[in-house]
């Protein structure tokens, strides 16, 4: 069986773990020498394409990055053939997708192990690099604490899934139509509540995200409205008390987050985009068979 990776919640504590490990060792040899990553984007990305880049290079392999315009994912090809024709020439294929069941089409058709580098209600990449940063930051996922405020979205999800299998308990502050579905929170053991400061109370990390996600646009208006209060501010971070604050970014500062926190002592914002490289290093040397 292949070893993709669409969404944390296919991964099992143990396979966690080892990419987390992997993500930090000094020295993983060239996995990927001769060999090349086909990086396929239908949205944006400046985090995800350049880390991806340099990871592949860091293993000894070759990344080609694919513009939406050019390979017509879905529409000039089917996506298994398009998933076929990359599975000629590349080791790994990772795709950012607008819908997650493309990815599910592209890893069904081949062999070669898909990854998913974000999609409308996933973003595993992500997640795994957040659960780094907290394991640093705090010394253990283990009984760690995390207030998530806003919109619980596809990087909230991959989150959620990881402090799940980790034993980090994760409170959503979220208004109404913006959190997870009672039996999705249920099956994840995520508190919901409507009121950040009560999510961020006795937390040690606050981390949000954007409100209006790539693809979102035409409710743009909607969900300002709905999350206007929902802002990580000087005074949410003081109700954590000495909370580190994370953010996945891009960032619209101002809206989700202010300027005084994104930049102040207790951001670990940078710290998290760096370990975006180390974590995209750590989960391709696993679908290498590392670790196995
Ligand atoms: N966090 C993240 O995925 O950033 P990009 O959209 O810039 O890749
Ligand atoms: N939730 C955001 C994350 C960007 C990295 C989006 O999907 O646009």
């Amino acid at each position: 069986m292949s070893r993709d990776i669409l969404a944390i919640a296919d991964l099992d504590a143990g396979a966690l773990e080892a990419i987390l490990d992997l993500s930090t060792r000094a020295e993983l040899g060239r996995p990927l020498a001769g060999q090349g990553v086909a990086l396929l984007f239908q949205k944006p990305s400046a985090r995800t394409r350049n880390s991806m880049e340099m990871a592949t290079v860091q293993l000894g392999g070759h990344p080609v990055t694919i513009h939406k315009d050019e390979i017509g994912l879905g529409t000039r090809e089917t996506a298994e053939d398009v998933a076929r024709t990359l599975a000629c020439y590349h080791s790994v294929i990772a795709a950012r997708v607008a819908d997650h069941g493309l990815l599910e089409r592209m890893a069904a058709a081949v062999a070669t192990p898909v990854l998913n580098m974000l999609s409308d209600s996933d973003h595993p990449l992500q997640a795994l690099a957040d659960l780094l940063t907290i394991r640093q930051l705090l010394g253990s996922l283990a009984g760690a604490r995390i207030a998530w405020v806003g919109d619980a979205n596809n990087v909230c999800r991959s989150l959620a899934q990881g402090c799940a299998k980790l034993g980090a308990e994760l409170r959503v502050a979220s208004p109404e139509g913006y959190g997870f579905s009672t039996a999705e929170a249920d099956g994840l053991g995520i508190r919901q509540t409507a009121d950040p400061a009560e999510a961020v109370t006795g937390a040690s990390i606050v981390y949000t995200d954007v409100w209006v996600s790539m693809g979102q646009d035409c409710e743009a208006e909607a969900r300002r409205a709905a999350l206007s209060a929902y802002r990580v501010d000087d005074a949410l971070m003081a109700r954590a008390g000495d909370a580190w604050f994370l953010h996945c970014l891009p960032a619209r500062r101002g809206e989700e987050v202010t300027d005084a926190v994104m930049d102040g002592p207790r951001s670990a914002v940078w710290r998290q985009a760096e370990n975006r490289m180390h974590t995209a290093r750590g989960a391709m040397a696993w679908m290498m068979g590392g670790e196995s």
